[in-house]
């Protein structure tokens, strides 16, 4: 992969963009000087050896690829990609829609999350019939820089994921949020409370991570041990915990469906 590439990301200024922006830099993918970002209101303190921006038009013209991330409400920009290749992180817009928007046949979707800021993002990622093999493997090695990417099968996929593994960070949190009240309503005080429930989730990340197993087997195993993770787990299940789970997962789909159909 070449450092005389040019990449430039629209929206560059913004949490995700950012993030991603970080990751190429620091991985040596490209030089600070072929990097362009845009941004709308102020332009960021970061990558200051970059090229700034609010010219989206210039931005693209100088770009072999041409990263987009604003946020879906801020879509469509009007500018022309001319064929180039445009990988699109935003949420619930569709391939078709970016083709013919900004003029390429070239279109990736990808999906990443919020641990882009620490190199572990999650990033499934599709790309139109015309992107060639030499763009999927700079899709690749973008995504790469900021943790573990797949290419999916369809872009159904994709919305699928956009709740699953895009919104996912959340989900810990979510979980962490709900341990951290229950401890503070029996008493606990907050800062023992909230130093015990972070490092049990960052933990049980890192557990996962050094086993890669199914975690349907790990929560056999604590299952199996008939003790109180036992009692724990069955008491949440039996209150609905898998099913909420399902729930939350099937309407962040609808809404990334509905977010494509509407653009
Ligand atoms: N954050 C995540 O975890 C995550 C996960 C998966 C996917 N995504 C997707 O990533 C995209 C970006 O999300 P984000 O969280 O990074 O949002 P964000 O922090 O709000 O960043 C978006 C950036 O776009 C800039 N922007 C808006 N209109 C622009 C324009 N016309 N020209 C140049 N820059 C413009 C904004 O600039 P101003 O600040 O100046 O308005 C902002 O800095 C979204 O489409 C989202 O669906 C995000």
């Amino acid at each position: 992969m070449s450092v005389s590439m040019r990449i430039g990301i629209i929206g560059g200024g913004g949490w995700l963009g950012g993030a991603i922006a970080g990751s190429i830099l620091d991985s040596g993918l490209v030089n600070p000087e072929n990097l362009g970002l845009s941004y709308r209101n102020e332009q960021p303190r970061r990558f200051p050896n970059s090229f700034w921006t609010t010219d989206n038009q210039a931005l693209a013209d100088r770009s072999d690829v041409i990263l987009l991330s604003v946020r879906p409400d801020d879509w469509p920009l009007a500018f022309d990609a001319s064929g180039r290749l445009v990988i699109s992180v935003m949420a619930g817009i569709r391939l078709a829609a970016l083709s013919e928007r900004h003029k390429t046949c070239r279109v990736v979707r990808a999906l990443p999350n919020a641990a882009a800021e620490v190199g572990k993002s999650y990033t499934p990622w599709i790309g139109a019939n015309d992107v060639t093999r030499d763009d999927r493997a700079l899709v690749r090695a973008i995504f790469e820089t900021c943790g573990i990417e797949d290419e999916v099968a369809s872009e159904s996929d994709i919305d699928y994921l956009t709740g699953l593994s895009g919104s996912g960070p959340a989900f810990p949190a979510l979980l962490a949020s709900a341990m951290m009240r229950d401890a503070v309503a029996r008493g606990l005080p907050a800062e023992v409370a909230r130093r015990a429930v972070n490092t049990v989730i960052s933990a049980a990340g890192r557990l996962l991570e050094r086993g890669n197993e199914c975690p349907d087997d790990v929560v056999q195993t604590f299952l199996d041990y008939r003790g109180t993770t036992a009692a724990a787990i069955e008491g949440m299940r039996t209150a609905g915990f898998d099913a909420a789970v399902a729930e939350g997962l099937s309407l962040a789909f609808k809404k990334s469906v509905s977010m494509g159909a509407a653009s």
